[in-house]
């Protein structure tokens, strides 16, 4: 079993969760909030991995990380409401309590990124687990080369992060979004991330890239950026899939022959062509 399991056994259980105490909601958009969780225990975890977050009575899910690690023990977590339990963890307020298990998966590896440009392509919520990559890139601005981000959403309001895309600017990212939707405020650009490579300066041979959205948009940017010189196992992406025990025990998650909650979620573009990952 992978995974980083010792920080988050209870009573020797992995089943049991810690207890996340809700210090702080931000509203980002009107279905998807930041909720600032502490835990009894400060728990280490990297970008890419994820935790199976719970509501007593509503079930469980798994959710990435979408912060850097903290002194504080305060993992933070992007939530879209779309069903039972997410509806359940939008219901609740600072103070109550949400458990928590893991982190889990393998996390986005890091050291390819060493000495190069990196693009980053986010569509729609997919740049909850991304968001602590740009935080690290931006934390040490000598260990890669130029960063870019494309960004895309569905319409301007449900822009995640949107004060925070600002500071990113300023702090030296690249970043282009688009929307497939426009309104009467925006002036910006309209279609999807993949028609924007162009805005892209770099040279994409020895450049990374890492993505994550719609299954659509992953499959697509990672075809456009192969044919466009990356290496397959520069690009990098993270999956979704249906998951129960998150630990590689009751195969909810299987895609060809690899687990995504223990083998990934995070995988290089090689990987899924090689071993048949998606369909
Ligand atoms: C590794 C991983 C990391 C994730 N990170 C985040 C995150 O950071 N933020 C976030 O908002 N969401 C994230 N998700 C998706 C999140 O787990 C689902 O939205 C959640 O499980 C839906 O639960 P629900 O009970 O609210 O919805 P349900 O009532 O179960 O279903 C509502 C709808 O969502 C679909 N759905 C349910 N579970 C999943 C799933 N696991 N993947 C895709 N579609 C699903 C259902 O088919 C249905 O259409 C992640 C999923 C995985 C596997
Ligand atoms: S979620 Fe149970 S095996 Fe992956």
């Amino acid at each position: 079993m992978k995974g980083n399991l010792k920080n988050n056994k209870k009573n020797g259980n992995i089943y049991i969760p810690l207890n996340g105490r809700i210090e702080e909601i931000i509203q980002l958009t009107s279905d998807v909030r930041l909720f600032k969780a502490k835990t009894e225990i400060p728990i280490d975890y990297k970008p890419g991995q994820f935790f199976m977050i719970s509501v007593w009575g509503s079930g469980e899910i798994p959710i990435s990380v979408t912060s850097l690690p903290e002194k504080n023990g305060m993992p933070e977590l992007c939530i879209r409401k779309t069903g039972v339990v997410t509806t359940a963890i939008h219901s609740l307020q600072t103070g109550q309590f949400v458990g928590l298990r893991g982190p889990y998966g393998n996390g986005f590896p890091m050291d390819i990124s060493k000495g190069r440009d990196v693009v980053i392509v986010a569509g729609g919520i997919g740049i909850a687990p991304l968001r602590p990559l740009i935080q690290q890139f931006i934390k040490k601005p000598n260990e890669t080369g130029k960063v870019t981000l494309l960004y895309g959403s569905r319409t301007p309001d449900e822009i995640i992060f949107r004060d925070e895309v600002e500071d990113w600017k300023k702090s030296g990212i690249t970043v282009v979004l688009t929307v497939d939707k426009g309104n009467d405020n925006w002036n910006g650009n309209i279609g999807l991330v993949t028609g924007f490579w162009p805005e892209v300066r770099t040279n994409f041979k020895n450049a990374v890239a890492y993505i994550c959205g719609p299954e659509v948009m992953i499959k697509a940017a990672m075809r456009d950026l192969f044919f466009l010189g990356m290496p397959d196992d520069r690009i990098i992406t993270t999956l979704e899939s249906h998951m129960k025990c998150g630990v590689g025990k009751c195969g909810h998650c299987y895609a060809g022959p690899k687990y995504i909650c223990t083998d990934g979620p995070v995988f290089s573009y090689k990987e899924i062509k090689e071993q048949s990952i998606l369909k």
